[in-house]
Formats: structure tokens, sequence, C-alpha cells
């Protein structure tokens, strides 16, 4: 079994190279930021929530959260039993305890943290390039730099936590899908 946090800034490359590693280790995929994402298409009473926080490059409460997270790793145990990769979750250092506790309770942990490291100019290029083919409604200019300062203030510290844990792998994020893939799983085979 094998837990990975996939750790980066708002367009780093966490839901790119998630799609990578599901097919190389068979892990189960938890992005947050899509689970809430469908909420809001689908009009529940949490998409509501979530996108008078998303629209404004804020976080969602941590409590909210990380009951969020437990209801969806709950809702298929027999997915995560072989692993899973958490991409966007944890956000905050309380999370991190939460996911901690959370995964201590059903016997297990997370075993390595993969921090995609991309310089702030390039970020910022990739999301507003996705903006425009996709129309992702928080990829807009005001937005990404609230995303991003908000990254700084709560999810950056996460960096340090992890470092101070023996967990995180720093990776260059910025160049060739490819390339930042092996050293990916260089990295993780290591950690195995
Ligand atoms: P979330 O959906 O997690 O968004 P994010 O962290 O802002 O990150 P992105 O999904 O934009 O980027 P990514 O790192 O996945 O990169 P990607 O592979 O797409 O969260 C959205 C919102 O939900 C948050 O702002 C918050 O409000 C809320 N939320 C979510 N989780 C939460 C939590 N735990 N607590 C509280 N609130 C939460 O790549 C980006 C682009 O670059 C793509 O177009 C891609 O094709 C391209 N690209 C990728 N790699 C490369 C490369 N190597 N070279 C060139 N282009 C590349
Ligand atoms: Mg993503």
């Amino acid at each position: 079994m094998l837990n990975v946090v996939i750790f980066g800034a708002p367009g780093s490359g966490k839901g790119t190279q998630s799609e990578r590693l599901i097919d190389e280790y068979g892990l189960h995929h938890i992005s947050t930021g899509e689970v809430l994402r469908d909420h809001i298409s689908r009009g529940t009473e949490l998409g509501h929530i979530a996108d008078s926080y998303i629209s404004k490059g804020q976080l969602i409460p941590d409590d909210l959260m990380v009951k969020v997270l437990a209801a969806v790793l709950d809702e298929n145990p027999e997915k995560t039993a072989g692993g899973v990769i958490f991409d966007g979750f944890p956000r905050t250092v309380p999370q991190a305890e939460a996911l901690k506790k959370m995964l201590a309770d059903r016997g297990t942990k997370v075993h390595a943290v993969v921090g995609l490291e991309v310089p702030e100019d390039e970020l910022v290029r990739r999301m507003l390039q996705r903006g425009k083919d996709t129309g992702r409604a928080d990829d807009n200019l005001d937005t990404i730099t609230n995303r991003l300062k908000v990254y700084h203030s709560q999810t950056s510290p996460l960096r340090e936590y992890y470092i101070n844990e023996g967990k995180y792998h720093a990776i260059d994020g910025s160049g060739e899908v490819d390339r930042i893939f092996n050293d990916i799983k260089s990295r993780l085979d290591g950690a195995k």
C-alpha cells in the first residue's frame, strides 16, 4: 500500500502527474478540487457553499473539508485499499493533522509527499492558458492572484511540516511532463 500526497501551488501539475501515477501504481486518486467542482456542477448544498469560496480563491473551512474528505475515503473502501493519491489535500496544517489521524484510525499513514516546485510566472501562465482553453471558472487573473496568496500564507507551511516528518520529496515541476513523472517515480520507488 502506498499513500501519496501530491503537493504544490495552484497550477503546479498535481492533477496532470496524478493521472500518470494512478496507472503506474494502481492508486485511487482523490482530488478535493474535483470533488467540490462536481458538487458545484450538480448544484448540491455543499456545491453552493464551495462555490462561494472557490470563486474568490479562498479555502473551504477546515472542519467542512475534513468531513468531505472522510466521506470520500469511506465511500469506496475497496478502491482505496491499495493506496490513495491525495491531490489538493491537505492544504493547511490542521488538515494535515486531521489526515494523519484519519489514516491512523484506518491502520495506515502518508508514506510520501511529492512537492511540485514551479516558478510563479509559469504557474500564472499555465492557469491563464487553461482558463482560455477550458473555461475553468477560477482560472482568471483576479482569482489566480488570490489563490497564490492563499497558497503562500496557508498551504506552503506544509512544506516545512512534511520536511520535519521526513516525508517531503522536492521535485522540479517545470519542463517536460514525462521528465517530471520520471523524477517522481524514482523518488517514490526509493521511498517504498
Ligand atoms: P484545486 O482543484 O485543487 O486547484 P489548485 O490547487 O488551484 O490546482 P489546479 O488544479 O489549478 O492545478 P494542478 O496543480 O492540479 O495542476 P494541473 O495538473 O491542473 O482546488 C480548487 C479550489 O478548491 C481551491 O482554490 C479551494 O477553493 C478549493 N479546495 C480544494 N481543496 C481544498 C482543501 N483541501 N481545503 C480547502 N479548500 C480546497 O496543471 C495546470 C495546467 O498546467 C493544466 O492546464 C496542465 O495541462 C498544465 N501543465 C501541467 N503540467 C505541465 C508542464 N509540466 N508543463 C506545461 N504545462 C503543464
Ligand atoms: Mg488540480
